[in-house]
């Protein structure tokens, strides 16, 4: 299969780019160019029906990223100024923006320390007649314990939007998450574990009458609402069918690796695997772990550095600080010992790189790297 050259540094092209491209995406985009390459036609159709079935949903809106459908949902939903959004703490950024920017006041949620994922029994007490939707955020490609948060949510009437950008193809307690919520959100960002040539997005719901307005609002309003402009193009929409028959190995593949980093890392006193909840198909679109500075003998910041300016590894840490520790949300009242859990587990997580391009011998390299890092520094 022809693949993009890689890059000098695969450790850097596993941080910055999720999928695989083969020739047969070559040869999608050069079929649509003979058809004068359109915006929002019929390849876009076609994978918005691909994508949204294989998720378990009805329909699929595509748009050109997680953040463009997102306002599609925050303009259907007409939220008024006060209006509470629940979004979880440890996330990034985006989760929140555009449900702030369209009106809601952001309400943060404190996390579970194993999974990273909204805590489901820290949930009630933020509920007040304000309340109008809980964001729930897949974190690393690991489904949310959405049992509890549906039963509240149904409780309370409040409308739950799962954010699925970390999260294609995720199963909860076997379940596909466009049939658990209303709504769905994905992203196509080069990041993720597939996507529609760097950007790109979808929203999956269920309810006809609300595809058909959500439709209307990407493409301007065509005169009947103010719409935005938030088309994904037919390019995009060619390359994203084809992405979807290489979903399930590369999810399976960052599942391996996932499982065999695990017991590589298990022989580091200091560093603590992720936590896999039982009956949970886990995408591992993050492999974070979580470092005990003490036992480890570095602090991360300290780690991070030396990993990369002695082994040339480069490693994340999705996401610090959390969105409430933010500048732009302290400007608007929030800021430390909001999510205390978050924010701690926040300051200890770092990403190691893994994907689909890789083998065990990659993640072989990448331990042996990170053992000799350690050794060097605790001399
Ligand atoms: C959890 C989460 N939500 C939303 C987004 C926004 O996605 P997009 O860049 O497609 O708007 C991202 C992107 O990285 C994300 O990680």
């Amino acid at each position: 299969m022809q693949s993009p050259r890689m890059l000098d540094n695969k450790w850097e092209l596993a941080q910055f780019y999720g999928t695989v491209y083969g020739i047969e995406e070559s040869q999608a985009i050069i079929e649509v160019l003979n058809e004068w390459a359109p915006t929002n036609n019929k390849k876009v159709r076609e994978f918005e029906s691909k994508f949204s079935e294989y998720v378990g949903g009805k329909y699929g809106i595509a748009a050109n990223s997680w953040v463009g459908a997102a306002h599609l949902l925050a303009i259907l939903m007409d939220i008024k100024k006060g209006d509470e959004f629940i979004v979880p703490a440890l996330t990034f950024q985006a989760s929140a923006n555009i449900f702030h920017r369209e009106g809601a006041k952001i309400v943060f949620a404190d996390v579970d320390p194993r999974t990273f994922n909204i805590d489901p029994t820290k949930l009630e007490e933020l509920i007040t007649p304000r309340t109008r939707a809980i964001v729930v955020v897949h974190m690393c490609g690991q489904p949310c314990d959405m049992d509890p948060i549906l039963e509240i949510a149904r409780h309370h009437n409040l409308t739950v939007i799962q954010d699925a950008a970390h999260a294609p193809g995720t199963l909860y307690k076997g379940k596909k998450l466009g049939k658990l919520s209303d709504f769905v959100i994905y992203s196509f960002h080069q990041a993720k574990n597939i996507s529609t040539l760097g950007e790109g997005g979808m929203l999956v719901t269920n309810n006809k009458e609300w595809v058909e307005k959500m439709k209307r609002l990407r493409g301007h309003g065509t005169g009947l609402y103010i719409g935005i402009s938030s088309r994904m193009t037919d390019v995009q929409g060619a390359v994203g069918a084809i992405q979807m028959d290489r979903l399930e190995s590369n999810n399976s593949i960052r599942r391996r690796l996932a499982y065999y980093m695990n017991t590589r890392i298990a022989e580091i006193e200091g560093m603590i695997v992720p936590y896999e909840m039982p009956d949970v198909y886990h995408v591992y679109h993050i492999y974070n772990v979580i470092i005990e500075p003490e036992v480890l003998g570095l602090d991360r910041g300290e780690f991070i550095k030396k990993l990369w300016t002695k082994k040339r590894i480069l490693v994340g840490t999705q996401y610090y600080p959390t969105v409430n520790c933010l500048p732009a949300y302290k400007a608007l009242g929030h800021g430390e010992g909001e999510c205390p859990v978050a924010e701690d587990i926040s300051s200890r997580l770092v990403s190691l790189p893994i994907s689909p391009r890789f083998t065990e011998s990659d993640m072989d390299e990448l331990a042996e790297g990170i053992i000799d890092v350690v050794k060097l520094c605790k001399k």
